[in-house]
């Protein structure tokens, strides 16, 4: 059978260039399945800003890895799941995979990390309200990124100021939601007009017009009309002059969740710890978030119980922005970094 891939054509530094970076090739593979193996075709395919540092770890001549939704359409005797399961998993930019489904370490990145092993997505669990499609959104890795942080981390409580950079992807227009729940004033960044209604439409107090290299004091006059009594918990979405501004207003007994450093890890701008004496005087706590670490069966469960019903009821809104065929994946990928106007929520391609 032919099995389509995107694979690594060429590295490069900073925002990524798809066109340049990526060859589609197609691949006569002859399907022998060993007894614990499944064949996938593969339904969904998500783009996320992190696979710029996958990309980097990722081989000249490997298929770009990524998070997915797969259906089984053959499998070994004595393999995890059964044809006609739908699984999410790390099967990345292909069109079809062959695999046993288990837990992959990823040897090449910088840090250990491992992809978990595929997990059967119970129809039971998916509606109209919340179509398959979420198990890459909402009740996928950037629900369980928001959720998880603001359930096992982040303790927001009524009257708290709290400041979202990057607010308008699936991820910080989760967390404002939830943390205006909590009876938060809520403040996000984001780079157009059009998006800073978006997030005023999601219940968001306050949002600020930024890009990345935006001079600090400008952000900071900025955040300090929107956040006139200082910043109570900061969930960091790009690092670079919106954190330096932020860190400068933290209050006593502040919480700092940083999910991503879009001013280090693509924009390039790497300072020392120039910010850490900020943190002295109001004794705040700045925690990495990892979401791996809560993809548990018991906290699955309790994401669709918890966010999943929410959803259901309409109290939280997510968006989904999604685009169709193979072909399109490298674009949709591209759009993360430039022209990001239309994008709203998750992003993600059909095949
Ligand atoms: N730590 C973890 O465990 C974990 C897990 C999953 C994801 N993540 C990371 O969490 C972040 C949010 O995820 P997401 O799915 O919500 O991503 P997303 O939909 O791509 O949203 C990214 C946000 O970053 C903003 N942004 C991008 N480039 C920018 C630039 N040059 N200047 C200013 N703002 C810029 C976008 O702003 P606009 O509104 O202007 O478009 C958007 O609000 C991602 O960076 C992702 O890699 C971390």
């Amino acid at each position: 059978m032919k099995i389509e891939k995107w694979i690594m054509r060429e590295h490069n530094e900073g925002v990524p260039d798809a066109a340049k970076m990526y060859e589609k090739v197609v691949e006569d593979v002859e399907v022998k399945l060993a007894d614990d193996e499944m064949l996938f075709r593969t339904r969904y395919v998500s783009v996320d800003p992190y696979l710029q540092g996958i990309a980097r770890d990722t081989p000249i001549g490997d298929h770009m890895g990524a998070d997915s939704i797969m259906e089984v359409l053959e499998a070994g005797p004595a393999a995890a799941h059964r044809p006609g399961d739908l699984v999410q998993g790390f099967g990345g930019w292909r069109s079809h995979v062959i695999s046993d489904g288990a837990a992959l370490p990823w040897k090449t990145g910088e840090f250990p990390m491992v992809f978990p092993a595929y997990r059967r997505l119970d129809p039971a669990r998916f509606d109209d309200a919340l179509p398959i499609s979420t198990a890459l959104g909402v009740m996928g890795g950037p629900g369980m990124t928001a959720w998880g942080t603001l359930t096992k981390f982040m303790t927001v409580r009524p009257g708290d100021t709290v400041v979202i950079s990057g607010a308008s992807g699936l991820i910080g227009s989760l967390t404002g939601q939830l943390a205006k729940r909590a009876g938060a004033r809520v403040v996000g960044t984001t780079g157009t007009p059009e998006k800073m209604a978006y997030l005023t439409g999601l219940g968001f107090d306050e949002v600020i017009l930024y890009q990345q290299g935006d001079d600090t004091e400008t952000v900071h006059q900025a955040l300090a009309a929107a956040a006139p009594d200082g910043v109570d918990k900061y969930f960091d979405n790009l690092g670079g002059s919106v954190t330096d501004a932020v860190f400068a207003m933290l209050n006593i007994g502040s919480q700092v969740a940083v999910c991503w450093q879009w001013a280090s890890q693509v924009g390039n701008d790497h300072v020392g710890p120039r910010l850490l004496p900020y943190i002295m005087y109001p004794r705040t706590t700045v925690r990495g978030i990892y979401a791996l670490e809560w993809f548990t069966e018991e906290n699955w469960s309790a994401l669709h119980d918890d966010l999943g019903d929410l959803v259901r009821r309409g109290e939280i809104t997510c968006s989904q922005t999604i685009r169709h065929g193979f072909h399109d994946i490298p674009n949709a990928y591209q759009s993360l970094f430039r022209d990001r106007a239309a994008n709203r929520g998750k992003i993600l391609v059909k095949l």
